[in-house]
């Protein structure tokens, strides 16, 4: 079954978030969904989302990870603090996260950490230049429990996805790098991505910003992969 994670990243406000919320329910209510969802608002928006979470193969995921155990680290939001959400997946080192924030691999090695510790899965995103460091600075056990994103920032929020044969020769280099882990590709995937790539045997899942925004265009994109 094949993962598809929503990065709302910073959009939406409450208002806007619950009419998504409850447009999407609508849309899946009566289908049965053979993809994995995991959805990441926002973090105030957690808790609106906790409806969806009780439905069908949907999860709860975060965009982030502080790489520091709870303490005094202000600003900052950890596994302790978001106990109550059922989080099972959080993105970590995604490209805004790097160029915005100036993360390096090993900030990001951090949060896996501490992401594994807590039990949640951390999608780690890496460029083609990054797959090696970003491997090396996890430890063997770490690799184990990955997930890997390739993410191209050529091709993200640039409404063109990667080639088929780009994606497929990046995962040899990651599965090189990190192991047999599962693979996702994000960069535009919507539902106009040649569906080729979206019923990829060979992709475990996809990375989704701009066409989760409307839920009828998620909604769509999901039918798309099923
Ligand atoms: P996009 O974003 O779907 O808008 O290209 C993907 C991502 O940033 O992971």
């Amino acid at each position: 079954m094949k993962h598809i994670i929503a990065n709302f990243k910073s959009n939406k406000n409450t208002a806007e978030i619950k009419e998504w919320v409850s447009v999407f329910l609508h849309a899946i209510q009566h289908q049965a969904l053979s993809t994995s969802i995991v959805l990441c608002p926002p973090l105030p928006h957690l808790s609106f989302f906790e409806s969806v979470s009780r439905t069908k193969n949907i999860a709860l995921g975060v965009q982030d990870m502080s790489p520091f155990p709870a303490g005094s680290y202000t600003g900052a939001v950890g596994t302790k603090n978001l106990e109550e959400y059922k989080i099972q997946f959080a993105i970590v080192g995604h490209s805004e996260r790097r160029r915005y924030f100036h993360e390096t691999n090993q900030d990001i090695a951090n949060k896996v950490h501490e992401c594994i510790q807590a039990g949640i899965t951390p999608i780690v995103c890496v460029t083609k230049e990054e797959i090696n460091a970003q491997a090396n600075a996890l430890t063997d056990d770490e690799r184990k429990k990955v997930m890997v994103a390739f993410e191209p920032i050529e091709h993200i929020g640039t409404g063109t996805s990667d080639s088929l044969t780009n994606i497929l020769e990046t995962k040899k280099w990651i599965q090189t790098a990190f192991g047999d882990v599962p693979y996702i590709y994000g960069g535009s995937v919507n539902p106009s991505t040649d569906s080729t790539i979206l019923q990829s045997e060979d992709i475990d899942g996809f990375l989704v910003g701009s066409a989760c925004l409307d839920p009828e265009v998620f909604y769509t994109l999901l039918s798309k992969i099923q």
